[in-house]
């Protein structure tokens, strides 16, 4: 069964609000797990509307630890967003990528170190949901580091070499697997901003060469959430929009075909 899709925007360091969009409101949820990172401001691009959370809050007050994630999703939701489009700065793992350049990852893995909460489920409710189907599309692995220190070499190496990664970032987890177990269809817009430390050529990060990539990058970054907007399709039957629906039942015998 198709739903009509309402799109949700995670900004990331360095893009708390889009310019030139008509603001329609600004709502301020609560949540079961506390108050969301900020004020979730509802916009209308073209004909859609769009809400707009900061995942560190206007004026970046959240270290990627800090990000009420369940919060953030669980709000969305209530606005009844089903398609999440995520932006986050993060290092390159791959000479073929320059600073600047914007990758989609199919695939994360976790190097967070388990402190942040990320599961609805829980007290009582076990509950599993699965990964989504591999894609013959290869936007390369996002390595989520727990951070907010950055990496040493020795890590940024054995990512490279062990994991294979594309980028590395902080936030993108749980909110990613949040976004699954709440039956949204969730894309990380990652923007590559430096080369880590593992680059002879090239210098270690700091983090005015993040904010200094990202300022000139807030153009494009913005085009493409408009560019998204406009080009979503009214309608969705993608199984994300379903994950759950299996997801607290562990009797066989209960499991409609
Ligand atoms: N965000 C931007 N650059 C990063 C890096 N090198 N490591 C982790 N997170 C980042």
């Amino acid at each position: 069964m198709s739903q009509s899709v309402v799109l949700g925007v995670i900004g990331g360091s360095g893009l708390y609000h889009i310019e030139g969009v008509e603001t329609v409101a600004e709502h301020r949820l609560d949540t079961p797990f506390g108050a969301p990172s900020d004020a979730i401001v509802e916009a209308r691009i073209g004909d859609r509307t769009v809400h707009f959370l900061p995942r560190h809050g206007r004026g970046h007050r959240l270290l990627p630890a800090e990000v009420p994630a369940r919060a953030n999703i669980h709000a969305l939701k209530q606005l009844g967003v089903n398609h999440v489009l995520a932006i986050s700065a993060c290092g390159i793992m791959q000479e073929a990528i320059r600073p600047g350049d914007m990758i989609v990852p199919d695939q994360i893995f976790d190097r967070t170190r388990g402190q942040r909460p990320s599961t609805f489920f829980g007290d009582g409710i076990a509950g599993h949901v699965i990964r989504r189907v591999p894609t013959s599309t290869r936007g390369g692995t996002y390595l989520c580091m727990e951070g907010p220190a950055f990496s040493t070499r020795a890590e940024s190496h054995f990512y490279r070499n062990a994991v294979d990664a594309a980028v590395i970032g902080m936030t993108a987890l749980p909110e990613a697997k949040l976004a699954r177990e709440a039956e949204m269809c969730y894309a990380l817009l990652a923007t590559g901003t430096d080369y880590d430390c593992w680059h002879e050529e090239e210098e270690d990060v700091t983090v005015d060469q993040v904010l200094a990539v990202l300022q000139a990058n807030s153009a494009l970054a913005k085009q493409i959430v408009s560019e998204v907007a406009t080009r979503l399709s009214a309608e969705s039957a993608c199984p994300c929009l379903r994950a759950a629906e299996r997801a607290i039942i562990t009797d066989p015998a209960v499991i409609p075909p």
